[in-house]
């Protein structure tokens, strides 16, 4: 039997702990449909930096390359926080990482499960039945744009935010076929009243309207959307952004969904996708058996339905995580802010339940 490649990055932080458990969340699910993975692991960011001087070591980039699929965990260090100064930094691997891979969009859905409705700051009937899938531009943007830099004398700094009409227009197609399977309905995010940047992205989503003429095509400032996503998220169904926007955005709509903890992605636009949840390296709760490690098991369902084309698997083990949601069991950070009731778990416990439910949930289902 041929065996699937993984390349895994846990990274820095909770990166490590979030892995193992999504590794073996896909090794479990994988076991019922015939699928056999090889799991190579490879450093990137902090760890990568103080092993080899590189966010980005050759060998993990050439390993990506040469993998089926990547799960990634996390990447981000405290000590760069308060050394602004400092000129390699783990962030930087992380997007050559992306750009490397040709990876120009990032696929955050907004996953509401029923059972977390109390989780969220946010009122239920505001939040109840919302379903929203980001589509953020990753390659370009702010993040990449030259020029970048400091002025001699130290004072000013500046950055670019630059796009190329056929940036927008690869990944707008995208969030067009997305749209079209979905409600129809697709919310161009951009500040178009202020940045020629906007302005092109803008006009490139108008043009490719013709081609869709099934789905409404809805134009709406970044400041606009911050707003109505908190005040009416179910207005939105597929969402296009560009790169800083997305990411804000994301960062956001995650309340939504009770936590930061509970959000997967997937980042796709070559041969090799990248699957990590959109949370960062949590370096305060990190080693002490705290994280939640359900966004990134989460990841590897994306990766079996997009990646690894066997959404049957992907299938289970979101109904897994469903179940032992509503079985009540949570990490600290989805719990239900109204009860005493609550059944906390560490990473490690969440972990296991989740591979019981797997299991369960396939024996049930005749799937051995
Ligand atoms: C994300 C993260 C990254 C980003 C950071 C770690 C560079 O916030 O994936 O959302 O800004 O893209
Ligand atoms: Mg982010």
């Amino acid at each position: 039997m041929k065996k699937i490649n993984i390349c895994v990055l846990a990274g820095d932080g909770i990166g490590k702990e979030v892995t193992d458990w999504g590794v073996q969340a896909l090794e479990t699910a994988g076991s019922y449909y015939n699928l056999t993975f090889s799991f190579h692991h490879e450093l990137l960011g902090h760890a990568a930096i103080q092993a080899t001087g590189n966010p980005l070591p050759e060998a993990t980039l050439a390993r990506c390359k040469a993998s089926d699929a990547v799960l990634l965990g996390a990447i981000g260090d405290p000590h760069y926080d308060l050394n602004p100064h400092l000129k390699v930094r783990p962030e930087q691997g992380l997007l050559a990482l992306r750009k490397g891979l040709g990876l120009f969009a990032n696929i955050r859905p907004i996953l509401l499960f029923d059972e977390l409705l109390e989780s969220s700051s946010l009122k239920k009937e505001i939040i109840r039945g919302t379903d929203i899938l980001f589509f953020r531009e990753l390659t370009g943007g702010i993040y990449f744009g030259q020029p970048r830099g400091r002025k001699e004398d130290g004072a000013v700094a500046f950055d670019t935010k630059i796009y190329a009409k056929y940036e927008v227009e690869r990944i707008a197609r995208m969030a067009f076929e997305a749209a079209m399977t979905r409600k129809k309905i697709l919310h161009s995010v951009d500040k178009a009243n202020v940045l020629e940047s906007s302005r092109l992205w803008r006009e490139v989503v108008q043009e490719l309207t013709p081609k869709y003429p099934e789905v409404e095509v809805i134009h709406m400032y970044v400041d606009n959307a911050a707003m109505q996503l908190i005040k009416d998220p179910k207005q939105f169904d597929v969402v296009l952004t560009g790169n800083m926007f997305g990411d804000i955005l994301t960062d956001e709509a995650s309340q939504i969904a009770g936590s930061l903890g509970m959000l997967a992605s997937a980042s796709v636009g070559s041969e090799v996708g990248l699957y990590e949840p959109i949370h960062g390296s949590a370096p305060d709760i990190a080693g002490k058996n705290l994280a939640n490690p359900l966004a990134t098991i989460l990841s590897t369902a994306l990766m079996c339905n997009r990646g690894l084309n066997v959404p049957a698997a992907g299938k289970l083990i979101v109904d897994a995580v469903d179940a032992v949601l509503k079985a009540g069991y949570r990490t600290r950070d989805i719990m239900d802010q109204h009860t005493d009731e609550n059944k906390i778990l560490g990473t490690r416990e969440m972990g296991e339940r989740v591979l019981e439910t797997i299991h369960a949930i396939a024996k049930e289902n005749v799937l051995v």
